[in-house]
């Protein structure tokens, strides 16, 4: 049994924005069930203080950098025993909005004062100065918002070992000299070996090069990121600990509690893989709430996600506009919030196809399970996607993603090649180009194959049957953990 402080500045269900909350949430679950000692740790946002019943004030101690005194807060992650400790400042966390922007979207101007803290905390915890007389063997530090305490634990002889895990290179935390100087951080760690980034601070390369461990959430972005494409001027760097054996891909798992469509309290239908043929009433219930005409034999596409490049939203809405001018027999369902521009483009697309597109422009939890649950494909036509979570949520729930070949992607989706189809392992469409011509030669092999029931539901029989759960991942990274030092 070892020890393990997880920390994360996002954890579901109290504060999210994306799958890092998803899997800061069911992987110290899935460890804790395979009886590691694990306590997660996060910033005590006003959301998540809303959201917790028996918050207990445990610890208040002073960091440096912060005049005032920060408390440590402890409750349980709802609807599991697993310990959370959260930091208390409310200077820091207690506003509305979200974790890293203001309610218009604008990131907050004091990010790295308020995440070095978080830092700061860490390393009192890790190091048992926090007065929780609790050490732990391992720190498993998650994203940029956490890279910053390696680094300030490098020195310290009781240390416990650190593992750096990245969801995605394309955030780093990048900051000015002067709030780098406004910081009161050693001036040894401003360097090329340090956290000096092209005249920039870089949190992320922090948490790279003073991590024991670093691993990413899939084995092929774990090569990926080794790329002038993909590593965002971190690649060498990422070479050079891949070479020596301290770079690991591990698939993310997905929480099979909540995401099960034999018992997923969202949905009104419920079914398996012994009964994929209740799912349509889940899709002709969406059509109806969602104001489309319900039709059994309309390919029914659904859209989860935040709008961002990333995600290659403008190839998706490009290849959905070119198949509804042909007048293909399909219906798109989008939920998602990020950036203006491609909101807008939504809402051309609907007002252009009002009886074809249906768009929800915000978060919805409830009704991302009904998507999961009522369509027949997921488009996920990703630039990159470091694991992806909602192609793996589409998989359980028998819904056949389209997904680009890279990151994650590519480890879990097995395109409906014939050969794959014969020898039951196709369980979705895969593309390489990232192009709509590409995406629209997918969905015009997905639309022909719809109209083979029985072709279609095997492959939906497949993507159900396949294990997603923590089962393999967790035991990966309790290896990793104890042996992180031999490495
Ligand atoms: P990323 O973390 O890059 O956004 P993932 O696929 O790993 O991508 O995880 C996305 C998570 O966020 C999933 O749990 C997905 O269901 C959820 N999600 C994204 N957008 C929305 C939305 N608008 N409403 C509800 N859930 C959303
Ligand atoms: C990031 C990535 C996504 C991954 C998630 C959880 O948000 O964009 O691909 O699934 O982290 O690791």
């Amino acid at each position: 049994m070892r020890k393990i402080l997880f920390a994360s500045s996002e954890v579901h269900p109290l504060m999210k924005t994306g799958g890092l909350a998803d899997v800061s949430a069911s992987l110290p679950y899935a460890l804790s069930q395979h009886g590691q000692d694990v306590r997660v740790f996060m910033p005590a946002y006003r959301q998540c203080l809303k959201k917790l019943e028996n918050i207990e004030r445990v610890a208040a101690l002073k960091l440096d950098g912060y005049h005032e005194s920060v408390d440590i807060l402890e409750a349980t992650l709802p609807g599991t025993d697993v310990v959370v400790w959260l930091l208390g400042s409310s200077h820091h966390f207690d506003r509305d909005g979200g974790p890293y922007s203001q309610p218009d979207g604008e990131d907050w101007e004091d990010n790295a004062a308020r995440f070095a803290l978080f830092c700061r905390a860490i390393v009192a915890l890790s190091v048992n100065e926090a007065g929780l007389d609790w050490q732990p063997d391992v720190l498993h530090c998650n994203d940029w918002q956490t890279g910053l305490a390696p680094a300030l634990l490098s020195d310290r002889a009781e240390r416990p070992d650190t593992i750096f895990t990245i969801h995605n290179m394309a955030y780093q935390g990048l900051f000015g000299r002067d709030v780098f100087d406004s910081l009161d951080l050693p001036e040894s760690l401003w360097s090329i070996d340090g956290l000096e980034f092209y005249g920039l601070m870089s949190f992320m390369k922090a948490g790279l090069i003073f991590s024991d461990h670093i691993t990413t959430v899939s084995p092929s972005y774990a090569r990926e990121i080794c790329d002038i494409e993909y590593g965002y001027g971190l690649e060498g760097l990422l070479r050079q600990r891949a070479e020596s054996g301290h770079l690991t891909g591990i698939l993310n798992g997905i929480d099979y509690d909540e995401w099960n469509p034999a018992t997923d309290t969202h949905i009104e239908t419920h079914y398996s893989a012994k009964t994929p043929n209740r799912k349509k009433k889940n899709k002709r219930l969406l059509q109806q709430q969602s104001y489309l005409p319900i039709s059994e034999d309309t390919l029914l596409i659904g859209l989860i996600s935040r709008l961002v490049s990333q995600k290659g939203v403008d190839l998706s809405i490009a290849a959905v506009a070119q198949l509804l001018e042909e007048g293909q027999n399909i219906q798109l369902i989008c939920l998602g919030s990020g950036e203006e521009q491609y909101e807008h483009s939504l809402r051309v697309l609907r007002a252009r196809f009002p009886d074809k597109v249906a768009l929800t422009i915000g978060y919805n939890e409830t009704l991302s399970h009904q998507i999961e649950a009522g369509v027949d494909v997921f488009l996920m036509p990703s630039r990159f996607e470091p694991c992806g979570l909602n192609q793996m949520y589409s998989l359980r729930y028998g819904t056949l993603p389209i997904v680009r070949n890279t990151g994650g992607l590519a480890d879990t989706v097995v395109d409906a090649t014939e050969e794959n189809r014969k020898a039951e392992i196709a369980n979705g469409f895969c593309f390489t180009e990232a192009s709509p011509e590409a995406l629209i030669l997918s969905l015009r092999r997905a639309i022909a194959l719809f109209q083979h029931p029985r072709k279609w539901r095997k492959m939906m029989i497949t993507a159900m049957t396949h294990d997603f759960s923590w089962e393999n991942s967790a035991t990966l990274y309790i290896d990793l953990y104890h042996h992180i030092k031999e490495r």
